[in-house]
């Protein structure tokens, strides 16, 4: 049997129920993030692992989009949000669970004295932006081509870089403009936005040079798509340029945040933003976001005698029953002193794919920080973007598929692990890694 045959047969009645019910749901998905290479319907999830609607179990690497540090349906988090459910499920008004997360965001993140919720993480990133062109009083954006910061309209420009020729890969960024992610965005959005190259220093300092007077902040991933580490000096080098043209540096630390450390990447590599943007693993498996940053910047923009207030709310900012699931994770991560065994599981998975990559001679790099991880087919070092362009597509998508055939939830650019995967998980996920680039090569040989 082919793998498309396996894949097929194993799936039957997720492909049946997807395909019933694509009349009803657009593009027949959820979200343009879902680039599954099957339906897969999900019945159930627990620990490392999910069950489909076939009853088949996978090893999940995709863990919820990544909010789900500690697997799926961890008991602590599960009892939280019971003992929440209890009292209410939202209140439109203060809460203590909320109130003491927000208390625990701003003890561990160095970059946050004073924060405001959001429910996602896109909405927390277009909220940072305001806030930065508020206390600036400057509209332009700065970003890094590739980086993915949400789908709101400056989030879509050079974000996905959909449209983006692969020719572009030896190319400069023209003049810094941005390629339009998405249609439906007004032409005014990319007017405002520069986009430089990550891990380019020189290239910030020249838009800087010619721009800053335009520019309310700098918006970026500290660790792109928490895959691409900073060149040693790089994030140093933005902090120093930013401060000096006197614009905002902000840290979109919504995959970051309380994985690669506690205070997140910024912790990590010592180098503190103006403003943060949190989500994922805020919210403990619900929807959260949220935006903060020290006493100087937040107090300017919250004083309402002030032309630099600003407008923020929400239905659901605050959320009681998110908030208690994301305190009970935080909580759960630094009592069981889960950041360096997270941190030294990641290294030793990714040496353990980096002696199989050696092992079946297929160029190709390992990529990720912390619990992060992918694997980029490439024979040339990945530090941006286009040098990214150069992966092999059809290697990785063959990957992919033969992981899936062996039962393993693998997307060919960015995984996570979690707590609950257990030494054996890693083992058997390695094996059927080495398997399936083995069955790749054979078949190209063929
Ligand atoms: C770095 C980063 N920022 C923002 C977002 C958007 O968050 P959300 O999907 O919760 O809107 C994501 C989503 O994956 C992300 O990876």
């Amino acid at each position: 049997m082919t793998r498309t045959n396996i894949l097929e047969a194993k799936l039957a009645e997720s492909i049946r129920r997807m395909a019933a019910a694509k009349p009803f749901l657009a593009e027949g998905r959820f979200s343009s993030q879902d680039s599954k290479p099957y339906p897969l319907v999900v019945a159930r999830a627990s620990g490392g692992r999910v069950t489909d609607l076939d009853g088949n179990e996978w090893l999940d690497y995709n863990l919820g989009h990544g909010p789900l540090i500690l697997g799926h349906n961890h008991p602590e988090v599960r009892a939280a949000v019971e003992a929440q459910l209890t009292r209410g499920t939202t209140w439109g008004a203060f809460n203590e669970v909320a109130l003491e997360l927000a208390q625990t965001i701003c003890a561990s993140v160095p970059g946050i004295a004073s924060l405001r919720y959001t429910a996602s993480g896109t909405e927390a990133v277009f909220t940072a932006l305001r806030f930065a062109r508020a206390y600036t009083g400057r509209n332009g954006i700065l970003r890094f081509e590739g980086a993915y910061h949400g789908h709101s309209d400056l989030a879509l420009l050079s974000g996905k870089v959909a449209h983006a020729p692969a020719t572009i890969r030896d190319e400069p960024v023209p003049d810094s403009r941005p390629f339009v992610d998405s249609a439906g965005i007004p032409g005014s959005a990319a007017a405002e936005c520069f986009v430089a190259p990550y891990n380019n220093l020189a290239r910030v300092a020249e838009i800087l040079a010619q721009h800053a007077g335009r520019i309310a902040c700098l918006i970026m991933e500290p660790i792109q798509l928490c895959l691409i580490p900073p060149r040693p000096g790089f994030l140093t080098g933005v902090r120093e340029l930013t401060r000096r043209h006197g614009i905002l540096l902000i840290f979109d630390e919504v995959v970051t945040g309380f994985r690669v450390a506690r205070g997140g990447a910024q912790e990590l590599y010592e180098v503190r933003p103006d403003l943060t943007v949190l989500g994922k693993i805020t919210g403990g498996g619900f929807p959260n976001g949220a935006v903060g940053g020290p006493a100087e910047i937040m107090d300017a923009i919250f004083d309402p005698d002030s032309d630099r207030y600003v407008f923020h709310a929400g239905t659901f900012c605050g959320h009681p029953v998110a908030a208690a699931a994301g305190l009970a994770q935080i909580t759960v991560l630094s009592r069981d002193g889960w950041y360096p065994r997270l941190a030294s599981m990641g290294d030793e998975f990714r040496t353990a794919l980096r002696e199989i990559l050696r092992r079946l001679g297929v160029p190709g790099q390992v990529l990720g920080v912390g619990p992060a991880w992918g694997v980029a087919f490439s024979t040339r070092e990945v530090t941006d973007f286009r040098s990214g362009l150069s992966v092999d597509a059809r290697l990785s998508q063959d990957v992919v598929l033969g992981m899936w055939a062996r039962g393993i939830l693998y997307n060919a650019t960015r995984n996570y692990l979690c707590t609950a995967h257990t030494d054996r998980d890693l083992e058997e996920t390695l094996a059927a890694f080495e398997a399936s680039v083995r069955e790749a090569l054979d078949q190209r040989r063929i």
